[in-house]
C-alpha cells in the first residue's frame, strides 16, 4: 500500500535517496508514484501514474537537491492517475504533502475549503491537508501543521515540505506507522523500514501526534502543544542484505529458502534444558487465570492462527476461537475478564487486525501480539508482544513470516502446557525437542523443489484447483490455496476434506488437480477415502504426504514427500511444497510473482 520516504541532508542527493527509497517500497504494491524536491529555489513536484521506472524516465537527468519527499500510492479515494498521485499541493504550490491513510472527513473539509476559495486539483482525500496547511501558514510549517491536525479525522502518516522553509521536513502520524531515521548531517523519514536500511538503522518511532521537525543536523520532536518530547532511539536489527534478492530471481523464492534460518532465529533462546523459556516477555500476568483465547488475524496470519488454535487446545487445554479480523468486530462478543486476545500480523500494520486489537482492549481484554516488525502499530498497541524473527519479508505472498508465526504458536502452546501441567513432562519434553529440530526438516523438504517445479510445468495452464486436508492439514490446505490464488491467479478452493461430499464434490471433474495434504497419521485412512472420492470423479490427486505414510497414499497420482515429523508440528514443513508450487505456477504463467496484481504487502485500510 502507500509508502512515504523523505530525506534532508548535505552529503547525498535527495532525489537519489528518495527514488532509492521508493524502489525499496515497491514491494508494498502501488499504482502511482511521485516526488517533491527543492530545486532552483522552488518546490518542484513530479508524478507518474504507473511504476517508478516511468517516473525515472520522465525525470531524465537526476536533479540535485538536499531535501525531498517521495510516495507510492495505492488508490483509495480517486482512481489511480497522475493528478491523484502524491505529493499534493495547495493553491499556491508552496506546500507538498505525502500521506498514508484515509482522511474520513475529507468531503466536509473540501466543501469548507472550496467555499473559502481554495481550488482542488485532485480527487483525493489527501489534498485537503495541503490546503489546510496553506490556510494556517504564517511563517512556521510546524505551527501550521499543528493547527491542521485537530481538523483531521481518520488515519494518517504525513510528511510535508514548504517552499518558504527549504531547510526542513515536518512529519506526524496517527494510527499509521512513521519512522524517523537518524544520520550524521542527514535525516530520513519513512513509513517502511527497508526504504532507509541502507543508510541507517537508528530510528525514532513516532507515536500519534508527535511532530517531528527534521533538519540536516537535528530532529526535534514536539507534542501538539509544541512542548519538546524526549525519545529513545530504536536500533533496527535487520540488515540491508536481508532486504535484497541475493541472487534469487524473486524475493518469494529467496524467502522460501530462508525458512530454516528464520525458524532457527525465531526459536533462538526459547528452548533451554528441554523447557520453553519466555521469561523475558513477562507473559505470566497476561496468562494468569485465562480461560479463553480469541485468535484474530487476516489471510495467511489467520491460517497460522488456525494451527495455533489446535495446538493450544490440544496441549494447554484452553478453548480458543479463531476469527478473521475484518469480521471480528461484527460479533457481539461476551467479553469476560478471563479472556485473552492473540493477534497475528506480519507487518503489524493491518488495519483490520489493529481494530480488533483495540476493540478487545476497550472491552477490558488484554492483547498479545505476534508480529515480525519491531515498533509496528500492533507491537506498540498490544499489552505484550512476541516477535517472529523472519527478517524483512518483501514478497507480497507471505512464506517465512507464516512458518515463523507457526513456530510462535507452538512455543505459546508448549509454554502454556508447561506452566499449566497439562501434558505429561516426558511427552512435553519430547515435543519441545522436536520443535527445536524442526529447522532440519525444513532444510530437507526444500530438496523437493525440483519435483514441485516439474508438477507446476504440467499444471500451470489449469483454471481450477482444489486443496484438501483434515485437521491441521486443512489449515495448511487453506494456506496453500491462498498462495496459489494470490500469485498465479488460478482459482483454488480449499476444503476440509470431510466436507467435500456436502456440496463441493459436484465441482470435481475430469483432470481437475486436487492437492491434498496428508500428514496426520491417525487420519490417513479417512484422507484416502476422500482421495478415492475425487479420483472416482476424474480428479488428478497430488499428495503432500509424510514419508512414513507413502504406502498408505499409494493411490494418489503424484506424491511430494516431506520428512516424518511429529504430526502436530507437520504444518511448518508441509506448507513448503505448496508455497513452492504456487511460486512456479506463477513464474510459468509469466506473472509478477513478488507484486501480484491488486494486492499490497501491508493492508492499512479496513
Ligand atoms: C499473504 O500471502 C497475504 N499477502 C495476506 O493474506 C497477509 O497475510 C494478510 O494481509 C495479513 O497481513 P499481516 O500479516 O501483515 O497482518
Amino acid at each position: 500500500m502507500c509508502g512515504i520516504i523523505g530525506y534532508i541532508g548535505t552529503d547525498r542527493n535527495a532525489a537519489a535517496v528518495v527514488l532509492d527509497g521508493i524502489s525499496k517500497m515497491e514491494y508494498r504494491g502501488y499504482d502511482s508514484v511521485g516526488i517533491g524536491i527543492w530545486l532552483d529555489n522552488s518546490l518542484q513536484i513530479q508524478k507518474k501514474n504507473g511504476r517508478l521506472a516511468d517516473l525515472v524516465e520522465a525525470l531524465g537527468e537526476l536533479p540535485v537537491s538536499n531535501i525531498g519527499i517521495g510516495h507510492t500510492r495505492w488508490a483509495t479515494h480517486g482512481i489511480p492517475c497522475e493528478k491523484n498521485a502524491h505529493p499534493h499541493s495547495d493553491c499556491t504550490g508552496r506546500f507538498a504533502v505525502v500521506h498514508n491513510g484515509i482522511i474520513e472527513n475529507y468531503a466536509h473539509l473540501r466543501k469548507q475549503l472550496t467555499a473559502e476559495g481554495h481550488h482542488f486539483s485532485s480527487d483525493t482525500d489527501t489534498e485537503v491537508i495541503a490546503h489546510l496547511v496553506e490556510r494556517y501558514y504564517q511563517g512556521s510549517l510546524e505551527d501550521a501543521v499543528r493547527k491542521t491536525l485537530p481538523e483531521l479525522q481518520g488515519s494518517f502518516a504525513l510528511t510535508i515540505m514548504c517552499q518558504d522553509e527549504p531547510d526542513k521536513l515536518v512529519a506526524v502520524k496517527k494510527d499509521m506507522s512513521l519512522i524517523v531515521g537518524l544520520g550524521e548531517g542527514e535525516n530520513y523519514v519513512t513509513s517502511d523500514i527497508p526504504a532507509i536500511l541502507s543508510y541507517t538503522n537508528q530510528v525514532y518511532i513516532l507515536e500519534d501526534y508527535e511532530l517531528a521537525e527534521l533538519t540536516a543536523d537535528k530532529v526535534k520532536i514536539t507534542n501538539l502543544k509544541g512542548e519538546p518530547v524526549t525519545k529513545e532511539t530504536f536500533p533496527i536489527n535487520w540488515d540491508q542484505v536481508a532486504a535484497e534478492k541475493g541472487g534469487y530471481e524473486h524475493f518469494m523464492l529467496k524467502e522460501i529458502h530462508e525458512q530454516p534460518t528464520a525458524v532457527r532465529e525465531t526459536l533462538r533462546g526459547r528452548i533451554k534444558d528441554g523447557r520453553i523459556d519466555l521469561a523475558d516477555l513477562e507473559l505470566d500476568e497476561l496468562f494468569e487465570g485465562i480461560n479463553k483465547i480469541y485468535m484474530v488475524a487476516c489471510g495467511t496470519a489467520y491460517h497460522a492462527g488456525m494451527v495455533g488454535r489446535m495446538a493450544i487446545e490440544k496441549l494447554a487445554r484452553i478453548p480458543v476461537e479463531t476469527d478473521i479480523a475484518s469480521e471480528f468486530r461484527y460479533r457481539d462478543i461476551l467479553w469476560q475478564p478471563d479472556q485473552l486476545m492473540i493477534v497475528i500480523s506480519q507487518s503489524g500494520e493491518t488495519a483490520d487486525t489493529l481494530s480488533a486489537l483495540r476493540h478487545a482492549q476497550r472491552n477490558g481484554v488484554k492483547v498479545l501480539a505476534v508480529t515480525n516488525v519491531m515498533g509496528s502499530s500492533v507491537a506498540r498497541d498490544a499489552d505484550r508482544v512476541i516477535y517472529t524473527h523472519a527478517g524483512p519479508e518483501i514478497a507480497v505472498a507471505s512464506t517465512k513470516a507464516y512458518t515463523t508465526q507457526l513456530v510462535i504458536m507452538y512455543l505459546l502452546a508448549l509454554y502454556l502446557a508447561q506452566e499449566r501441567g497439562t501434558v505429561p513432562p516426558a511427552e512435553l519434553k519430547k515435543l519441545i525437542n522436536e520443535l527445536g529440530e524442526i529447522d532440519n526438516a525444513l532444510e530437507t523438504v526444500l530438496h523437493q523443489e525440483e519435483k514441485v517445479r516439474e508438477l507446476a510445468t504440467q499444471y500451470y495452464n489449469v483454471q481450477d484447483t482444489f486443496f484438501l486436508g483434515r485437521s491441521l492439514d486443512h489449515a495448511v490446505a487453506m494456506e496453500g490455496a491462498l498462495k496459489l490464488k494470490e500469485i498465479s491467479y488460478i482459482h483454488a478452493e480449499a476444503y476440509a476434506a470431510g466436507e467435500l461430499k456436502h456440496g463441493p464434490l459436484a465441482l470435481i471433474s475430469d483432470g481437475l488437480p486436487v492437492l491434498t495434504v496428508i500428514t496426520q497419521d491417525q487420519l490417513v485412512d479417512k484422507a484416502m477415502s476422500n482421495v478415492k472420492e475425487v479420483k472416482a470423479r476424474g480428479a488428478v490427486v497430488i499428495a503432500i504426504c509424510k514419508e512414513n505414510l507413502q504406502e498408505a497414499c499409494q493411490e494418489c497420482d503424484e506424491k511430494v514427500l516431506i520428512p516424518d515429523v511429529n504430526p502436530l508440528l507437520a504444518p511448518i514443513v508441509s506448507v513448503v511444497p505448496l508455497q513452492t508450487f504456487a511460486y512456479y505456477m506463477s513464474v510459468l504463467r509469466g506473472n509478477d510473482v513478488d507484486k501480484p496484481r491488486n494486492l499490497a504487502k501491508s493492508v492499512t485500510v479496513e
